[in-house]
């Protein structure tokens, strides 16, 4: 694991950061904040699909099973595309730089996905490797069709817990297990959003009081923060999203239904239903 300096330019407080949604890339606001200063980071990261080895999800798809998935252009201001070293090299950055802010009994909830590249599953441990993994949670989502005969259809996505020391869940919280059935988010806007029970389980599952979703889209984890008497802070890079989550956490925009909704698609290599990042 990579060390992060504290940015000598930080501010001393992580109170003028609470309880707010800050539009702004999540790695140069995540450097200005205080040490151990957050509890918990719950988060789900662009996906970087758009770099399909097969023929996935490729910029500028207009036909077939992709033609009109949510995020066929990405998300509004991230095109979800880089280079592999290069995202994992970011993803990397951003872990580290979270790891700084946890206090010494804070915890990581960090959402992804497998999935197939080339013909050979692409897991996600050359982000997490060297990392204080805990635990993998298997989030089960719905299933689907599978239009590929080389493999099942995929119904699980991942949550990494990464865990500081002295970290520990709130009494009787563990009796969750390490499955969690949520059916994906079909009410959104955002192209990608969490359920709201996920976020919800993985907050109340902890006795923390500040949550930082560094990449928080539509802010389904602020929002669940809020309702559960917790501070939060979410980072994104959407202006439109950061007014979107701003919506919800005033109560002034109740969720929408996606124009694209698309329950089911899938690539040669791929395969994601209703929910896609
Ligand atoms: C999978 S989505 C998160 C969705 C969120 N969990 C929700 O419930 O709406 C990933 C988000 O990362 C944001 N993003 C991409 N690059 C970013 C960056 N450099 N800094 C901050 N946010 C970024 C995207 O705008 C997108 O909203």
């Amino acid at each position: 694991m990579e060390l992060s300096q504290e940015n000598p330019n930080a501010e001393s407080s992580i109170v003028p950061y609470l309880n707010k949604i800050i539009c702004g890339d999540s790695l140069e606001v995540m450097r200005k904040m205080p040490s151990e200063s957050i509890d918990l980071m719950v988060t789900s990261p662009p996906y970087n699909l758009k770099n399909s080895t097969g023929n996935g999800m490729k910029a500028g798809t207009k036909t077939g099973r992709w033609a009109n998935n949510p995020l066929q252009n990405g998300y509004a201001h991230h095109d979800d595309e880089m280079p592999h070293d290069k995202y994992v090299e970011w993803q990397r950055a951003c872990l580290t730089e979270v790891m700084r802010l946890l206090k010494d009994d804070g915890a990581i909830f960090y959402n992804h996905k497998r999935r197939v590249q080339g013909g050979i599953m692409q897991d996600r441990d050359d982000i997490v490797n060297g990392f204080p993994v805990r635990q993998i949670i298997i989030w089960k989502r719905a299933g689907g069709f599978n239009f590929n005969p080389g493999y099942f259809v995929p119904s699980y996505e991942v949550i990494y817990l990464i865990c500081k020391p002295k970290f520990k869940l709130a009494p009787k919280k563990n009796g969750y297990t390490d499955v969690w059935e949520f059916p994906q988010e079909m009410k959104n806007k955002h192209p990608a959003p969490f359920p709201i029970g996920l976020p919800h389980r993985c907050i109340e599952s902890t006795t923390a009081q500040i949550i930082l979703d560094p990449f928080s889209g539509s802010g389904t984890t602020a929002l669940v923060a809020k309702q559960l008497g917790r501070n939060y802070i979410g980072i994104d890079i959407s202006p439109e999203y950061c007014e979107t989550a701003q919506a919800r956490i005033n109560g002034t925009e109740t969720i929408s239904l996606k124009e694209n909704s698309l329950f089911t698609w899938q690539t040669d290599d791929n395969l994601y239903e209703g929910k896609s990042h």
